[in-house]
């Protein structure tokens, strides 16, 4: 279908919930008219989407007190790659035809459906090297890895910095599998935590170490060689300060990607107590910018997606129920 047919097609299909919780269940397939992009959206033809964890923490009404989602029903997910079939009269960068990643908004989401509207400022070009699900996998799962790795660990991603030791928990998940990959493209070490069966996997991404999470030293987070973390990039929940503690070098932090009210006490206490390891909460904020960084990285073939799973939208209640297990490797994708 040419684009000017696309953008003429009324209504789409898409995935909604109308209250919270419920999980995979409460999702109704049903058919909604196609979003109009305002001045400055564009108007995508989906080709890939993914599921963040944040998704499903949404629908269980967690983040409830920053009013999100905005309202119901609600269209989940907000990593998309996919074709431009109509622009705002105010878009300058974009055309229709382009091929794209985006982020869309926390707060509508609209992922799980056939079209999408885009902020342009939240909107990179796609190489054609990279495939749509290779880049609806990157915005909130690589840019936090980045983001974490560059801003808080001060990682340079350019080899030059420092040589750090890292370590990196739940190295096999979404946002790990990158971290790992990006954390190498620095001067550093990287020790890694996760399940046995992904303890190949995650030396092959070229980690350094691999402590399986589930046995005495990967509890205790201890490095094979001894070495103590600069910092630590968490990806996972339910480990106690005093555990990384006694792994941090003097000046060592934690990049906490899960905070809650302890992580938030445990910041407060050391901020408070001048201590010089520090617990850091992190929230990613996306912009177009570091997409554009990150595209091309994959597209250079220095950082790359690894799918858990790929699911048409008609299934897309069983990729969303995969991603609340937990137990992902890589990313897990949703093909209109
Ligand atoms: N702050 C932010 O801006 C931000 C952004 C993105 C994500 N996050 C948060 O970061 C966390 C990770 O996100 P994600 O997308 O990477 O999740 P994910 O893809 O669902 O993570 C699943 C992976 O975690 C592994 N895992 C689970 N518990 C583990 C443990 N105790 N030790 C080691 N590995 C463990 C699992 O391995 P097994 O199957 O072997 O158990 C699985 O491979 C989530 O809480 C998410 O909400 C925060």
């Amino acid at each position: 279908m040419a684009s000017s047919d696309l953008a003429a097609k009324k209504f789409m299909q898409c995935l909604q919930y109308d209250s919270y919780g419920g999980g995979s269940a409460s999702f109704k397939h049903v058919q909604v008219p196609v979003p109009t992009p305002n001045k400055n959206e564009v108007l995508l033809k989906l080709e890939a989407t993914t599921i963040n964890p944040i998704d499903w923490k949404i629908q269980k009404g967690l983040l409830r007190a920053l009013f999100l989602p905005r309202h119901f029903p609600h269209i989940p997910c907000t990593d998309v790659a996919g074709e431009i079939v109509e622009v705002g009269p105010q878009v300058k960068r974009f055309k229709v035809g382009d091929k794209v990643l985006a982020k869309l908004t926390h707060q509508y989401g609209g992922g799980l459906a056939e079209f999408a509207v885009a902020s342009e400022s939240l909107t990179a070009a796609r190489p054609i090297e990279v495939s749509a699900a290779e880049a609806a996998a990157l915005p909130v799962a690589a840019l936090t890895a980045h983001d974490a790795l560059t801003q808080i660990a001060g990682v340079k991603l350019d080899g030059t910095g420092h040589p750090k030791n890292i370590l990196i928990t739940a190295a096999s998940g979404g946002v790990g599998h990158y971290a790992v990959q990006l954390a190498k493209l620095g001067n550093t070490h990287v020790t890694a935590t996760c399940g046995a069966r992904n303890i190949d996997f995650v030396k092959g991404l070229g980690a350094d170490e691999v402590l399986d999470y589930k046995t005495p030293e990967g509890a205790a987070l201890k490095s094979p060689s001894g070495r103590k973390y600069d910092a630590v990039i968490h990806c996972t929940t339910g480990i106690p300060w005093s555990i990384f503690d006694s792994n941090l070098a003097q000046n060592g932090k934690v990049v906490d990607l899960t905070p809650d009210l302890s992580s938030f006490k445990t910041f407060a206490l050391k901020k408070l107590t001048f201590s010089k390891k520090q617990l850091v909460p992190f929230i990613v904020s996306v912009k177009s910018e570091g997409l554009e960084y990150l595209v091309q990285l994959v597209k250079n073939g220095r950082l790359k997606t690894v799918m858990d799973s790929k699911f048409p939208l008609s299934k897309a209640e069983d990729a969303w129920a995969k991603s609340i297990d937990g137990h992902a490797t890589g990313k897990i994708i949703v093909e209109p």
